[in-house]
């Protein structure tokens, strides 16, 4: 009827700037007006808006845009480990290194791009990385930002050593809260989880949906693949599908420590939490010329909606 359907074509729909400290950002939007932002510097994601140009991720205003330490807020990527053991940084080097943009990934399935704004960016060690962590690798990390407004990321980290090397990794997700009293999980009811208050003690989840009312520090293991925040006073509902990501991570300063924290406002842990899919208790180990692929799904749909949809 004269009407035809607009072919969005993702390369139209990537624009690439500068941030003040001139270091390479990637907007990425959907036909509908949402948008996502990604940094160069940690490929990580800074902003995360729906149709209606709210933003979804939490960031400090205290956060620090500068390297070389990741910016306090939005998705950073830990890898090669998580937590602070060893000689390597806390959270690993990854959050903090500039990484490139991959015009030549190796293929994903035709769904992880059809109809949707993407970009590929790419990380592999330098020298000065090497004498850290020993291990050569490709980092690939593909973020894509669908017509619904889905946010995934899919990273495939590829052994090119030639011995194996084991690693743990999180996407370490800010999600922006209306009152974190307010917030619920629902998903790890029943869970083992890892205390990092207790020295990674291990205990077993009592309650039913969990909720906060201090200071929240915990691994989460072996979750299924589908985890859901409610917000309640924002009537509104994360959902967080992953693969090849076992563990949960949920971390909420709560005020003392929020106090200690230079980048970070002495109230704002009432603003936001995190909850990362992650693979932490069990390392993941790569054999020389394997890969490892590790894929998060964010999207918010209306509390009401929650039910019916986690039961799909
Ligand atoms: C959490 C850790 O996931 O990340 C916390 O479990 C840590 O212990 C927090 O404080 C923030 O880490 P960082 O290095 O970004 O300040």
């Amino acid at each position: 009827m004269g009407h035809s359907a607009a072919v969005w074509d993702h390369r139209t729909a990537i624009e690439v700037t500068k941030d003040w400290n001139g270091i390479d950002q990637v907007v990425l939007r959907n036909p509908q007006g949402a948008s996502a932002r990604v940094s160069l510097h940690g490929g990580q994601v800074t902003s995360w808006r729906n149709e209606q140009g709210e933003e979804l991720l939490f960031t400090s205003s205290k956060a620090i845009f500068k390297p070389p330490k990741a910016m306090r807020g939005g998705i950073p990527i830990c890898f090669p480990q998580f937590g602070n053991c060893g000689s390597l940084e806390q959270h690993g080097f990854a959050r903090n290194k500039l990484w490139t943009i991959d015009n030549n990934p190796p293929p994903l399935p035709p769904n992880d791009s059809h109809g949707k704004s993407f970009v590929d960016l790419l990380l592999k060690p330098s020298e000065e990385d090497l004498k850290g962590w020993p291990h050569s690798f490709e980092f690939r990390l593909r973020i894509s930002l669908a017509a619904d407004g889905v946010l995934t990321l899919i990273s495939r980290i590829r052994n090119i050593n030639g011995r194996p090397f084991s690693f743990s990794f999180a996407y370490h997700t800010y999600l922006s809260v209306s009152d974190i009293s307010e917030v619920r999980i629902e998903g790890l009811e029943t869970l083992d989880y890892l205390d990092n208050l207790c020295q990674r003690e291990r205990f077993t989840e009592q309650g039913d949906a969990i909720t906060f009312e201090s200071e929240v520090d915990r691994v989460y293991l072996s979750s299924s693949h589908l985890i859901a925040v409610l917000d309640h006073e924002k009537k509104r509902t994360f959902v967080i599908r992953k693969e090849g990501l076992p563990d949960v991570v949920v971390w909420n300063p709560w005020d003392k420590k929020s106090k200690a924290m230079a980048d970070f406002g002495d109230e704002e842990y009432k603003q936001m939490l995190c909850v990362d899919g992650a693979a932490i208790e069990k390392p993941i180990t790569l054999k020389p010329g394997e890969e490892w692929t590790g894929r998060l799904e964010l999207s918010v749909v209306p509390s009401s909606f929650c039910s019916e949809y986690l039961d799909h």
